[in-house]
């Protein structure tokens, strides 16, 4: 069955969960965001937009970066991040009007100049009527759906989701996301199983979970536990879009150089489309990285990073490492059955 998030449907994966890709900003662009999608990936999220940003700014700069549509199908989610009603309402009307199909909230973030400087991410955990009056605001400003990110809590002594989970649903949230770790905590550690499950049980709307998903088991025990209604993967989806293909089909892909290269590339001819090939060369630097890490050709990429300067040399360079790699297989092939 579709997973619902107000009016939008998606379907789950072949093990009856939904899979989302997390929100991570400098990360998570659109055309990551389309590259995951074609990987089957059920929902995505953009990079996080701060409210006041937007509002006072207007939809320009990063900002504007941000919130474009990902290429290709599936709903467009934009994530805001603020604490006071007022502007995340006017800030919710901005991102409707510029396309989005849904809107997240941001009660995550651990930032301290997040936290306490404009009183948004986690600091809504800390004071659960705010993050229902923030969500009510945004509900009654737009049409489409709102969702929320919540943490287990600020921290292991603080731990509220269920309280701020059921404040945001009273005041209109359709889905909710729980990232199981405190914000003291930031990434690390074990998320809190036991606190996702809570949550679930203690709402009506769908439920993603989030925070440790690095295998099809991971995501597998996450629901198996839980009961929610899909997993949503960050860190573990990083040159690994691989993880959405393999809970899509219910088959372990084998991954060769030749596909790692083909992704990248897929990615770099977004990227250039995106934002032009200067800013795809340079950020395909850092993606390059994460794709070819572990493999036997990484130290070859890590030298050739520095002469990443156009989408060509990317290619040829790729195309390069793929061919010896695979001429070195070949002789190995041949010289074996000789050294025996
Ligand atoms: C580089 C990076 C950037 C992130 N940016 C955001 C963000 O913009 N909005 C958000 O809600 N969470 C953000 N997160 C948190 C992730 O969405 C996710 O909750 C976290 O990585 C835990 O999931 P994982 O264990 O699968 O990585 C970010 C995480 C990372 C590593």
């Amino acid at each position: 069955m579709p997973m619902k998030f107000g009016s939008i449907e998606i379907e789950p994966c072949a093990y009856g969960f939904v899979t989302a890709l997390a929100p991570m900003a400098n990360v998570t662009n659109p055309p990551f965001r389309s590259l995951v999608r074609g990987y089957g990936c059920g929902l995505t999220v953009s990079e996080m937009v701060a409210s006041h940003h937007l509002v006072k700014g207007g939809v320009s700069g990063l900002n504007a970066l941000r919130m474009e549509r990902a290429p290709g199908p599936g709903p467009h989610v934009v994530q805001l991040l603020g604490g006071d009603p007022a502007l995340m309402a006017e800030a919710a009307r901005m991102a409707e009007a510029e396309g989005a199909d849904a809107l997240d909230v941001n009660m995550g973030c651990p930032i301290r100049r997040i936290q306490h400087g404009c009183d948004s991410g986690v600091a809504l955990m800390r004071d659960p009527s705010r993050a229902g009056a923030v969500i009510a605001a945004m509900v009654s400003a737009v049409k489409i759906p709102v969702s929320a990110k919540l943490r287990a809590g600020a921290s292991a002594h603080e731990i509220n989701a269920v309280a701020v989970a059921k404040a945001v649903v009273d005041a209109g949230a359709s889905m909710l996301t729980v990232h199981a770790r405190t914000a003291d905590v930031v990434h690390h550690g074990e998320a809190r199983l036991s606190v996702l499950a809570e949550v679930k049980s203690s709402v009506s709307v769908a439920v993603l979970g989030n925070g440790g998903v690095a295998t099809v088991e991971d995501a597998r025990r996450m629901v198996r536990e839980t009961g929610c209604d899909g997993v949503m993967i960050g860190r573990g989806a990083l040159g690994n879009p691989w993880l959405f293909r393999a809970l899509e089909t219910a088959e372990e892909p084998v991954v060769t150089l030749a596909d790692r290269r083909d992704a990248v590339l897929a990615y770099a001819r977004w990227y250039v489309a995106f934002a032009g090939e200067r800013a795809a060369s340079l950020e395909l630097r850092k993606y390059v990285r994460w794709f070819y890490g572990g493999t036997e050709v990484e130290p070859q990429i890590r030298a050739a990073l520095p002469t990443f300067d156009s989408l060509a040399t990317i290619e040829r360079v790729l195309d390069e490492v793929t061919a010896q790699a695979a001429a070195i297989r070949e002789v190995a092939a041949v010289e074996s059955p000789l050294s025996r």
